[in-house]
């Protein structure tokens, strides 16, 4: 069940809070975002300190998360509201995730890691996906790299999420910290290739960061502190 929403933005929230439950029964307060919004097709990155709740952020608008008040609004869809099953369905097919810690299934090569969400949404991939998913792969640098993802170093690791995110050409990719293990140059490949993936996709990212040059690239960038998000230049963090 949905309902019609107020404006015409592709991710609105309103009234966001998050809390996480300590073991003494009391809640730590992460969230607390009176409205955030973006247009579709936007570049925003997100910044703030270590634990000021940026993968919190990202959990919550992709659904992974249930904020306890509020509403995420994708498009006309109040994502929070949908039913577990509904709401997975939804995730696959709109939303590329790459995780900071990376999700990837050990004992898999690099390639069926990548190929997974085919998996998911085909059983069988079709022969074009596979081929995609090996452009992906050497427009990261991991062409014909056959080694089990356990094996491979962080960096290689974190690529191989990052294909994996690509694979289905998602409308939305969210993105957490998906340079973190890399060197300078390898990063910056990756940030040329995710930027040319959304101008060619007119995919929206938003993208978690520590990284001042990668976020000098988006159209615009918030601030994460004390629970509250700022645009960039409403507060010096
Ligand atoms: N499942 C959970 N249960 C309890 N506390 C949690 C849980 N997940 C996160 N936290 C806490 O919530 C806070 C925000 O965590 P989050 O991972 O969102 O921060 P972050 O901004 O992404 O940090 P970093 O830059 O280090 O990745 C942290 O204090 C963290 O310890
Ligand atoms: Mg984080």
């Amino acid at each position: 069940m949905t309902a019609r929403r107020q404006t015409n933005m592709y991710l609105k929230t309103s009234g966001l809070k998050l809390s996480y439950p300590l073991p003494d029964g009391k809640a730590l307060a992460i969230l607390n975002i009176d409205n955030f919004g973006i247009d579709k097709g936007m570049t925003v990155g997100l910044m703030g300190p270590s634990g000021s709740g940026k993968t919190s952020f990202l959990y919550c608008i992709s659904g992974i998360e249930r904020p306890q008040e509020g509403e995420v609004w994708w498009g006309d869809v109040v994502i929070n509201k949908l039913s577990p099953i509904v709401m997975d369905r939804w995730r696959q097919k709109n939303i590329g995730f790459i995780f900071q810690d990376f999700h990837l299934i050990p004992r898999l090569t690099p390639l069926d890691n990548v190929l997974l969400p085919a998996y998911f949404r085909y059983s069988t991939p079709s022969p074009q996906i596979k081929e995609h998913a090996r452009g992906l792969l050497k427009r990261i640098g991991l062409e014909g790299c056959n080694v089990n993802v356990e094996k491979l170093s962080r960096g290689e690791k974190q690529r191989v999420a990052i294909a994996r995110a690509l694979i289905m050409s998602p409308p939305i990719l969210l993105a957490d910290e998906p340079t973190g293990s890399l060197d300078h140059s390898t990063a910056d490949a990756v940030i040329e290739l995710l930027m040319d993936i959304c101008r060619e996709n007119g995919t929206t990212l938003i993208m978690a960061s520590h990284d001042h040059a990668v976020m000098s690239r988006l159209s615009q960038v918030y601030f994460l502190y004390e629970g509250k998000m700022f645009m960039k230049g409403d507060r010096d963090v």
